[in-house]
């Protein structure tokens, strides 16, 4: 009988990957995963450490495995991703019943780990850094699919020094990975009805930079673009400075690009993204966005947003609302600033924003944003667009969900087997959070006609 592997997974879009592919590397070794941690055999935490109290979280969820390991025999325990490379040794220390720990690049290492511990018991700690991007690849290369979109890792790391930031500490510096096992990845993709790719990396700008010879990151999408049968590329994140001629060009040129630009400013105060590290002004951000948005007119920008780092004055503040209003993204994800371990602005400033007031800052952005979408989404209704249908709405009333290029959820009454479809539909309402439509049947039958016609 085969074992089961329950993956438990906190952050980003780069952490649900690797847990994709934790999954798939202990597929060999006879896992098959489950979505109940009391039918499991090995239970795994991937942890991220880019926010707040990520530790205390982990050691909670740890603690609360205790039991059911005191009651089930030789179920094996791990963590990896973020939080497990900044602890190392110390999460075996502080947690006795923890089994493995495994750090960013060490995902492949993971059967032989489990190996070790099935066999004798050891607790092994495995957090190497590797410069090589082999570490990346799987022998047999990518044989798990779930749907018809895909995220792909193009590198890892990154070379960035934002004086907040962990990831640069946990992560590793840029890799990138060859263009030709990226391009092979998404063709066999494709082949198994993946329509939509993510490409991911902390800072996919930089890609190829580092490698002598290497596609650069706009040459790569146009690579990708080239794809026959790949409908919709996307990716993230992207660093302002980066934001080159080249991949605004791209954003002109690739059929298959979508028109959405993740962008995060953090600030819209010099002073702060000084203090920050950025290594750009709110006007070099503002030119560069006039460019992509008159090279791809319509083009919808999201953004982060970090409020009450250190000594962010009510002036430095005011100016980041000023920015949310001249730009109008679609969307921002907003965090109030915590100190992470081993970054510059920990050991630089005081955390000094007292907490009642990064709460009130975060508000004040949460209701201007807020705002903004409606409006924006507002002007939508009537609008024809085409959604790739994701799965069943958030809503839970039935309808299903999709996205448009502009990556805009709408929300539709369609028929299930639409899932994993392109389907036309009309904007008929509009909130904050998403947009209502409706199915624009004629042209979706007319299309199901033709292609019957021709097959
Ligand atoms: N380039 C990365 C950024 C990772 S962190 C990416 O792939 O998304 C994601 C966001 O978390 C950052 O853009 C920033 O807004 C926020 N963040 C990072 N460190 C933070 C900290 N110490 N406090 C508050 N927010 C932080
Ligand atoms: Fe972090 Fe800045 Fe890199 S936010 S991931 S150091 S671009």
């Amino acid at each position: 009988m085969s074992k089961k592997l329950y993956i438990q997974t906190y952050g980003c879009q780069m952490n649900q990957y690797d847990s994709e592919r934790i999954a798939q590397v202990m597929s060999r070794n006879g896992y098959v995963q489950t979505d109940r941690i009391d039918a499991a055999d090995l239970i795994l935490l991937n942890t991220c450490s880019v926010r707040d109290k990520a530790e205390q979280k982990v050691y909670s969820a740890l603690g609360s495995w205790k039991e059911y390991k005191d009651y089930h025999e030789g179920v094996i325990i791990g963590v990896g991703g973020c939080v497990a490379q900044q602890e190392g040794e110390t999460l075996l220390k502080r947690v006795p019943h923890l089994d493995i720990v495994f750090g960013t690049h060490n995902i492949h290492k993971l059967p032989e780990l489990v190996a070790q511990v099935e066999s004798a018991r050891a607790r092994p700690v495995e957090v190497t850094f590797y410069r090589d991007p082999a570490y990346m690849e799987d022998v047999d290369g990518r044989t798990q699919v779930h749907g018809s979109k895909a995220y792909v890792t193009i590198m890892q790391g990154c070379n960035k020094v934002c004086s907040f930031c962990i990831v640069p500490h946990v992560r590793g510096r840029e890799v990138s990975r060859p263009s030709a096992k990226i391009i092979a990845e998404i063709e066999t993709l494709v082949v198994q009805g993946v329509k939509e790719v993510m490409l991911l990396g902390q800072n996919v700008n930089s890609y190829g930079k580092l490698t002598p010879g290497e596609s650069g990151f706009a040459e790569l999408l146009c690579r990708v673009d080239a794809i026959d049968g790949l409908e919709r590329i996307r990716f993230t994140t992207s660093h302002p400075q980066d934001l080159s001629p080249e991949l605004i060009e791209a954003f002109a040129n690739c059929e298959h690009l979508c028109e959405h630009l993740h962008l995060p400013v953090q600030s819209g105060s010099d002073s702060v993204l000084a203090r920050m590290r950025r290594g750009y002004t709110q006007q070099e951000y503002l030119d560069r966005l006039m460019r992509l948005r008159d090279r791809c007119p319509g083009v919808a920008l999201s953004s982060d947003i970090i409020v009450g780092f250190p000594r962010e004055s009510d002036a430095e503040f005011e100016q980041t609302l000023e920015l949310l209003q001249s730009v109008e993204y679609d969307e921002i994800f907003s965090f109030m600033y915590s100190p992470r371990p081993q970054t510059v602005s920990a050991k630089l400033y005081d955390d000094d924003v007292p907490g009642d007031v990064k709460r009130e800052r975060l508000k004040i952005v949460q209701t201007m944003q807020r705002g903004i979408t409606l409006a924006k989404n507002r002007q939508r209704i009537g609008e024809r667009d085409e959604i790739f249908v994701d799965g069943p709405s958030k809503l839970k009333n039935g309808q299903l969900m999709g996205r448009t290029r502009t990556n805009r959820i709408v929300n539709v009454v369609a028929p299930e087997h639409l899932v994993g479809q392109m389907v036309p539909v009309k904007i008929i309402s509009a909130t904050a959070n998403s947009l209502l439509g409706e199915l624009l049947w004629d042209k979706f039958n007319l299309e199901s006609q033709l292609e019957g016609n021709r097959a």
